[in-house]
């Protein structure tokens, strides 16, 4: 349920006006004490101007807001379209937040989002824990859908995930049969599920090939070019001896291949290189990119439909979809 200005004027037993001047600040002539209860009441149910509530004939604003972390990296503007070619086709617009991988700027995004009364939120989350999203979406009767990452304990409506540990088995195992022992692993930002999964599926083919884990291997990234080029450089100036890197993302995997080359090191003779995303990219680079490629539009349009179902009220078959991305090999991996 919504909560209007009415409920909170009847809460606080003043006019809607009195509520009206306490949320814009113009609380001149307002007592203190009735100003302190309106604004506890206000903030006890979270109650938000509805932005857009003048004009609209119906609950609805024809609005779904997306919420993404990156908007620099090239797998999410490709998403992005996907779910707005889906959304306007049922005449709804997308309005975009991007992040910056801030929490605090996500709780921001949802809660302008709420405010503005949008009919539902897709969301790619940076925040790790239930505990961390502020906003019960059931309390507004606003559907999110999680698309991408998960956030533990989190009740959301649906979700809209890949495949991320069997991705990098599959990867991890690529780089194993051609013979590589000693595998770097370049890790996104350590909060992320997609992080963890990607982890746990080179673990995983390393166990099942027998081949120590060995931590030092493992070097943390931040899904951005620097940090690839910088686990390079780390592994590399600490005399850490390794054949292979599996990157947790194309952008990083680029800017592994831009430190190998830096330091002299022939891709694939010497080290083999693996990305993950298969962005437009990383076909382009020199020697063109092995990676895993995700469904991006088969990703973002299920989100949309997910969300459209959920706003409209129609049953939905699956509320967790998991996808597989598939193995595209390239030149940065020896044939
Ligand atoms: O490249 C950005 C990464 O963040 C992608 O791998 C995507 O899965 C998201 O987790």
């Amino acid at each position: 349920m919504s909560v209007t200005i009415e409920y909170i004027a009847r809460m606080a037993n003043v006019s809607k006006a009195t509520v009206s001047r306490v949320i814009n600040n113009k609380a001149q002539g307002v007592g203190k004490e009735t100003r302190a209860r309106v604004q506890r009441l206000i903030d006890e149910y979270g109650y938000k101007p509805n932005l857009l509530a003048r004009g609209v004939a119906t609950s609805r604003t024809k609005t779904i807001g997306l919420v993404i972390p990156d908007i620099t990296n090239p797998f999410f503007p490709a998403l992005i379209k996907a779910i707005e070619h889906c959304a306007s086709e049922r005449e709804y617009t997308v309005v975009l937040c991007n992040t910056d991988s801030s929490p605090e700027k996500e709780k921001q995004s949802i809660s302008t989002l709420i405010a503005n009364r949008v009919d539902g939120i897709i969301l790619a989350t940076v925040l790790e824990e239930q505990r961390c999203i502020p906003y019960d979406f059931a309390k507004y009767n606003i559907p999110c859908v999680l698309i991408d990452r998960r956030t533990k304990g989190f009740d959301y409506s649906a979700g809209v995930f890949v495949d991320n540990e069997y991705a990098f088995y599959i990867a991890a195992e690529l780089l194993i049969k051609h013979g590589n022992r000693r595998i770097a692993f370049i890790a996104g930002p350590s909060n992320l599920s997609t992080t963890q999964e990607r982890l746990a599926g080179y673990c995983s083919a390393l166990k099942q090939y027998a081949l120590h884990y060995d931590p030092a291997l493992v070097v943390q990234g931040n899904f951005q070019y620097e940090s690839g080029y910088a686990a390079v450089m780390r592994l590399h100036g600490h005399g850490i001896p390794f054949t292979a890197v599996l990157a947790s993302n194309d952008v990083m995997a680029i800017g592994a291949l831009k430190a190998l080359r830096d330091i002299g090191r022939a891709v694939p003779g010497e080290v083999e290189v693996v990305g993950f995303d298969n962005i437009q990219f990383s076909e382009m680079v020199d020697p063109p990119l092995t990676t895993l490629d995700q469904p991006l539009y088969e990703l973002g349009s299920k989100a949309a439909e997910a969300m459209l179902a959920l706003i409209e009220g129609r049953r939905l078959d699956d509320t967790n979809i998991r996808m597989e991305a598939k193995l595209v090999v390239r030149a940065s991996t020896r044939p």
